[in-house]
């Protein structure tokens, strides 16, 4: 049927050009589609298509987001009912993905992922064998947070896991941290980071030398919801350095993923060109696919999407939407993008005008 609906809808070369979509402020705000963002990302695929599935894709996307917290194939069942077209997990380059990568440096050390959703389960999912949420790790040690019994929204009995947990009280040292998506209790993260990374991994114990620290993007602000942005986890790594530096002899040591990284847009150049594989795959096999001319990123944040589109440099075009974090009517100061549109169902149509 794929060979079928390809034939039926297009009997072309496949395109020399590409997008990738940031989610938040360009996409969706919150859960909420932005912008158009349905209509547009309809116009990528065949109109004789009774659905907008892979075999119909007529132009190659990815979302590159720096959000997170459930695994790429879960996002990609989201983000499909959110904005009405079928998506692959293949498609979904979320700020975590690029942690798959260090499964062989820690695959059976105990690790601890912290953030909202389940950053344990985007973990373990990756191949990475023994790890805990910070939840589950935090439950190990009794009163380590001081704070708690003011927190009404945290459980208090704790569950089969945690016990089973206890029964182990976490004697193993911590090998390494990973920030997987925005961090929900900050106060508890911070204190019980703190005691990780200045043990060396073994909280209440002596100092000991810092066990390494990921995070999956390092970006201050992002938009949802309320009118004005939201301090992200380049915000909360910035709160927690400086209370570990403070209180700690050694400066806090940690490496940053995500946007505006330019291997990540490596990778999505990469990706972008498995998609237009499995698109088109009854045309042309992998060896014979050309390189694409151009690949456009379209996000809203100056800082992050298009300073990395630009480091980046050929094939990337940057395309910079007013639906986020960037408000101002004409182009940005410092990271000037190639084109500002009112939003991203202009960028696509500037896109789809251009290349045909
Ligand atoms: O928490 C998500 C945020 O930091 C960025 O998401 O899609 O704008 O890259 P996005
Ligand atoms: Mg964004």
């Amino acid at each position: 049927p794929k060979l079928f609906s390809r034939w039926l809808h297009a009997p072309t070369q496949p395109p020399s050009f590409g997008i990738a979509f940031d989610i938040d402020g360009v996409l969706l705000r919150g859960e909420t589609s932005t912008g158009g963002s349905p209509q547009a990302l309809r116009r990528l695929y065949y109109h004789s298509a009774n659905s907008c599935s892979i075999s119909a894709l007529k132009v190659p996307y990815v979302f590159l987001t720096n959000g997170g917290g459930v695994p790429e194939s879960e996002r990609a069942k989201e983000l499909s009912k959110q904005l009405g077209v079928d998506i692959l997990p293949l498609q979904v380059i979320q700020g975590h993905t690029p942690f798959r990568e260090l499964v062989k440096r820690y695959e059976d050390d105990l690790i601890v992922a912290v953030g909202k959703g389940e950053p344990g389960r985007v973990m373990s999912e990756y191949g990475f064998k023994n790890v805990l949420s910070i939840d589950d790790y935090a439950s190990c040690f009794p009163n380590i947070d001081p704070l708690a019994q003011y927190k009404k929204w945290t459980k208090m009995q704790p569950t089969d896991r945690e016990m089973a947990l206890r029964t182990d009280p976490c004697s193993q040292r911590v090998q390494a941290v990973f920030i997987v998506s925005d961090p929900v209790d900050w106060s508890r993260d911070i204190q019980v980071l703190c005691d990780i990374l200045r043990t060396g991994g073994l909280p209440g114990q002596e100092i000991a030398h810092q066990p390494p620290l990921f995070f999956a993007n390092d970006d201050i602000a992002y938009q949802a919801l309320f009118p004005a942005e939201r301090l992200g986890m380049g915000a909360f790594r910035i709160a927690l350095e400086s209370i570990f530096n403070r209180i700690h002899t050694n400066n806090m040591e940690y490496t940053s993923y995500g946007k505006p990284n330019p291997f990540v847009f490596k990778n999505a150049e990469n990706v972008l060109l498995q998609v237009l594989q499995s698109a088109y795959n009854n045309i042309q096999s992998s060896g014979e696919m050309q390189p694409f001319k151009r690949l456009y990123m379209i996000g809203d944040n100056p800082s992050v999407d298009i300073n990395g589109a630009k480091q980046a440099g050929h094939p990337w075009v940057s395309i910079l939407t007013r639906t986020g974090v960037f408000k101002g009517i004409g182009n940005h100061a410092d990271y000037p993008a190639d084109l500002v549109v009112n939003s991203v169902e202009e960028a696509v149509d500037y896109i789809l005008r251009k290349e045909h």
